[in-house]
Formats: structure tokens, C-alpha cells, sequence
């Protein structure tokens, strides 16, 4: 049987959450340092250690069969790949950035302006959308330094936190992309690789969907489960077991976390008592 290539961010913003989604997914895998390709031990797939940069690349190319990187190098790199689902980590924009001492009212600002950047398509394609002229010197790392060194006027560059913007005295003033972690697959897999990413994708989802939701239980008396039950929907309708104390009741319920923390007061004044939230490690829909 032939192994599912997934090819994974080495050293950066995307690592970690790549590492920890897979290792979530139930699959066991070693990551020594320096090691670049490892197999797993209980799924079928090679995961390959790369630069994000590269992923896209290779993922055309069919060395690996997908890859978990940004949108932002999805789009950048353009190749021909098919974006298969969203992660929703790693949420980042991609930003045009001026030293903050620097007056701005709008994207005029960088008419005939040298702007430094790793993204040199996505940014050519904005400022052509924005009607705007402007030259873009490509450079593949610490760009935020450019202006300071007078390499450039502005950078274009990825913001997650903000820090590095603002460690290097520059202020955000546009965006150009917002983007996320998401799992690129080659157009090409054979059926049994598509059954494991399939597979793959499935455990994926049952992950995602557990993070968005949690298990709410609580206590309240007979007369109020009518009104908490409307206030929680769940997954269809709670579980209400009987507690020792004659008249009272525990119910169970898989709520949205948003939700819960919106209908919290309405839930306490309906007779709620005692409730417990509780995170949630799979959850299939
Ligand atoms: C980006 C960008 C900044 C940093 C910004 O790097 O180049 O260095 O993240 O993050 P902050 O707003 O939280 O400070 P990325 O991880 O995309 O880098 P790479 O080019 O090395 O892959
Ligand atoms: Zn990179």
C-alpha cells in the first residue's frame, strides 16, 4: 500500500499547528530535529518537513500529494493546485506597511514608491486593481528591515500579531489579503490516495467540529426544562437525567461556544445551576 505524502511547513508560523492537527487526527508520527521525512505509525501517509514556500510547488509537481500551508503562499505561488478544505489557524493578513512616522490618507501614497516584499504577484496584482504604479523589489526574507535601511519606502508583508510591524517602527495602513492555514491536494491522486486523504479529511473535520462546540451540562428543576431546552438548541434535543433530589435534574447538551457564551444570563435566569462546560475532542457531524 502506498503512503499518503503530506507535506508540512519546517520552521515557522505554520509548524506547530500543522504538527499538533495531525497529531489530533490520532496519527503518530517522530519529529527529531532535522529530520525531513518521517512515516507515520499508524496511518498511511509520509509527512515531509519543507518550506512553506516551496509546498505549493511540489504539491503540483506531486513529490508531496498535499501540503498544509497559508492561503497567503497558495495564491502567491499560483500553482495548479486544489485547495480541499480550511484550517482556521494560523489567520494572518497580508499588509501594506509605511514607517509609522509617515502621513497616509489612502493608497495614492504609494504611487512611484518602492515597496519591499516576499508576495511580489499578490501585491502587482493589487496595485494594478488599485490603478496604482509602483516598484516592488523582491526579497524572500526580513523585509519589515527595508525601510529602515532605505532599501525601500513601505513593505508588504505578513501581520499576525502586529509585533514585528511595530518592533521595526511601521504602521499597517492597507490590506491586501487575509488568509489562513489550508490543506492543498495535488489534482492528480490515484484512488487510494484520494480514500486516504478522504479519510484524512473526515478526522480533520470531526477535529474542527470539536473545537467549535462544547459539552454544557447543568442542573435545574422540573418546571424550568421547557424554558432551557428552547434556550439550548443542541445537537437535536438535550439529555435529561433525574438527580437523587426529587424534582431536579441534569441536562446534557453539545452547544456552539459563541452561542453558549451569549445565552449564558438567559440560562441562569430560566434556573440554571451548576454548569459545566466542557471542551469536546471529536466531534462527527
Ligand atoms: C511573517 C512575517 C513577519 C511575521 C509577522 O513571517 O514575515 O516576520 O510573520 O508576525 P507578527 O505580526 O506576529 O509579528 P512568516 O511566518 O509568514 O514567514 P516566512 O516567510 O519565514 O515563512
Ligand atoms: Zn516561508
Amino acid at each position: 500500500m502506498s503512503e499518503l505524502k503530506i507535506a508540512i511547513q519546517k520552521n515557522g508560523r505554520l509548524s506547530d499547528n500543522s504538527k499538533r492537527l495531525l497529531e489530533e487526527c490520532g496519527i503518530k508520527f517522530s519529529n527529531g530535529s532535522g529530520v525531513l521525512k518521517t512515516t507515520a505509525t499508524n496511518f498511511p501517509i509520509d509527512v515531509l518537513f519543507l518550506r512553506d514556500d516551496d509546498i505549493p510547488q511540489y504539491v503540483e509537481q506531486q513529490v508531496a500529494d498535499i501540503g498544509i500551508l497559508g492561503e497567503n503562499m497558495v495564491f502567491e505561488k499560483d500553482k495548479d493546485v486544489i485547495i480541499t478544505e480550511k484550517l482556521g489557524f494560523a489567520q494572518c493578513r497580508l499588509s501594506l506597511a509605511i514607517p509609522k512616522e509617515e502621513s497616509y490618507s489612502d493608497l495614492k501614497f504609494f504611487m512611484n514608491k518602492k515597496v519591499a516584499t516576499s508576495y511580489p504577484k499578490l501585491l502587482s496584482d493589487f496595485f494594478k486593481r488599485n490603478d496604482i504604479e509602483a516598484e516592488i523589489e523582491e526579497i524572500s526574507g526580513s523585509v519589515e528591515i527595508a525601510p529602515g535601511i532605505g532599501l525601500a519606502d513601505a513593505v508588504c508583508d505578513i501581520v499576525s500579531s502586529g509585533s514585528t510591524l511595530l518592533t521595526n517602527g511601521l504602521r499597517e495602513v492597507e490590506t491586501v489579503l487575509k488568509s489562513q492555514a489550508v490543506i492543498i491536494a495535488n489534482k492528480n491522486l490515484d484512488d487510494e490516495k484520494q480514500k486516504i486523504l478522504d479519510k484524512l479529511l473526515f478526522r480533520i473535520r470531526a477535529v474542527k467540529n470539536g473545537k467549535e462546540n462544547k459539552y454544557i451540562l447543568l442542573n435545574a428543576p422540573e418546571s424550568a426544562i421547557p424554558k432551557i431546552s428552547k434556550i439550548l438548541p443542541g445537537m437535536k434535543s438535550p439529555t435529561i437525567l433525574p438527580l437523587m433530589e426529587k424534582g431536579w435534574y441534569s441536562l446534557h447538551s453539545v452547544v456552539r461556544e459563541d452561542e453558549f457564551w451569549e445565552s449564558i444570563n438567559k440560562l441562569k435566569e430560566a434556573g440554571a445551576e451548576g454548569i459545566l462546560v466542557i471542551p469536546i475532542e471529536k466531534m462527527i457531524l
